[in-house]
């Protein structure tokens, strides 16, 4: 049989998690530009050194290797254009064009599009001025969320508990940028989760739920993060709160997208929370999230591949998910992350073949393997209880990790217990 080839674009946990569910087919062969050099430990995954924004030379890799699928893992490539790219030169891509990539790169397009397809959203107002903003927190209540308009990677988000905060935020906001635009909206309180869903323009396929930890430290305290750690399913919310989602959220905005002659495909992840009045969106993200997809593909029990040619074909399809087993995972990063770390740490050694390992901020130097980035790897574990998999995990870091090197969370998965 021709060996397939497919290419990944991206270098973190999450693509590390995507190239080992692509190479479980033993016909595949997966490129990773640029990935990082752990992923070439795995079976029929080779990284490519060429840049995720370098359109021009993946475009010409594709072609020159005979590239049957392109996979985008991160915002950044998405939101730049490189599906529009992909798509003039006649490769086939998985993922959102330049367009349908604004649900995740304008916070104000995202608002807009929820709020003609009436879905359930916090309230907001949209800034760009100072004394405009002040003027209106002062009119609210507290607290009250700002968040830059444009990707922030989870960054420009700021709640605001009182009108002290509120200026000494707009201070510092207006400082760096006196025209920065800004979105206002009301505090939405209840637990948070991701629901991601594989969309062709119509049909979607839904996964497993899952649910990250963004804050920094225990207790969902400190700075936000890219995400310290997830678990999946989630065993707290049922079906209808799957189905909630899908029907109030998905299924509206991807209508919505449609009449705006908008064709959303890829993946489309909704960033909700389940407050008192039902599921409600706090954003949109037009790719996997990280480190949401570590603990969510090794779940699938179809090829994603496949599942991926199929539904971009509008085959009808089965597509399997285990459902004996909770996956959990705990992030290490380098100590200081989100602020100021070092690089070049020496990399802890985990022996228990129960454990996966996901690599992300992760580099050679001189032929040893350092850390390279703020989050490093994540450890997972899976059992058939929640919280034998989060004792699995916590154990292994505390035995194995020098935690004055590396950053770590340990209540994963607590929410699930409450
Ligand atoms: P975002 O970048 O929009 O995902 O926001 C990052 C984090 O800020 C979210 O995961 C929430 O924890 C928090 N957040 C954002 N918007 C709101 C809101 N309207 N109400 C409460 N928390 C929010
Ligand atoms: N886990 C959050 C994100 O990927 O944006």
């Amino acid at each position: 049989m021709k060996m397939e080839k497919w290419l990944l674009i991206g270098s973190g946990g999450r693509e590390y998690a995507m190239a080992q569910s692509l190479a479980k087919n033993v016909n595949r062969e997966v490129f990773v530009a640029p990935g990082n050099p752990m992923m070439n430990v795995l079976e029929r995954v080779e990284t490519v050194d060429i840049d995720e924004l370098d359109f021009d030379t993946l475009v010409e890799f594709a072609l020159n290797n005979q590239i049957d699928w392109t996979v985008v893992g991160p915002e950044k490539p998405l939101s730049d254009g490189i599906v529009d790219r992909f798509n003039d030169a006649n490769l086939k891509v998985f993922g959102p064009n330049q367009q349908a990539a604004q649900l995740e790169s304008s916070k104000e397009f995202a608002k807009e599009v929820m709020q003609s397809a009436n879905v359930p959203t916090a309230s907001y107002a949209t800034f760009s001025n100072h004394d405009e903003a002040f003027a209106y927190m002062e009119q609210h209540d507290f607290p009250i969320v700002v968040k830059l308009n444009g990707l922030a990677a989870g960054k420009g988000v700021f709640i605001i508990k009182s009108l002290a905060e509120a200026r000494e935020t707009l201070d510092s906001i207006y400082a760096n940028d006196a025209n920065q635009e800004i979105l206002i909206e009301e505090y939405l309180d209840g637990q948070e989760f991701s629901m991601i869903v594989m969309v062709n323009g119509t049909d979607v396929i839904t996964m497993p739920l899952a649910q990250d930890h963004k804050r920094i430290y225990d207790g969902d305290k400190g700075p936000n993060t890219g995400g310290m750690g997830a678990y999946s399913p989630l065993p707290q919310f049922g079906d209808d709160v799957l189905n909630e989602g899908l029907v109030k959220v998905i299924r509206p905005v991807l209508d919505e997208m449609h009449k705006r002659g908008i064709l959303f495909q890829g993946f489309l992840y909704a960033g909700l929370i389940l407050t008192k009045d039902g599921v409600k969106v706090i954003e949109f993200n037009v790719r996997m999230g990280d480190p949401e997809t570590q603990v969510i593909l090794p779940q699938l029990q179809s090829d994603l591949g496949e599942v991926i040619v199929n539904l971009m074909n509008h085959r009808d399809q089965k597509v399997e998910w285990q459902t004996k087993r909770y996956y959990l995972g705990n992030v290490l990063a380098a100590k200081g992350y989100p602020g100021n770390h070092k690089n070049g740490l020496q990399l802890p050694q985990f022996n228990d073949s129960n454990l996966a390992l996901a690599y992300a901020g992760v580099d050679e130097q001189d032929e040893q393997l350092v850390s390279s980035g703020g989050r490093i790897m994540m450890v997972i574990s899976a059992d058939e209880d929640l919280k034998i998999a989060q004792n699995n995990v916590n154990q292994a870091i505390k035995n194995n990790v020098d935690s004055n090197d590396y950053a770590f969370r340990t209540d994963i998965g607590d929410k699930a217990f409450r």
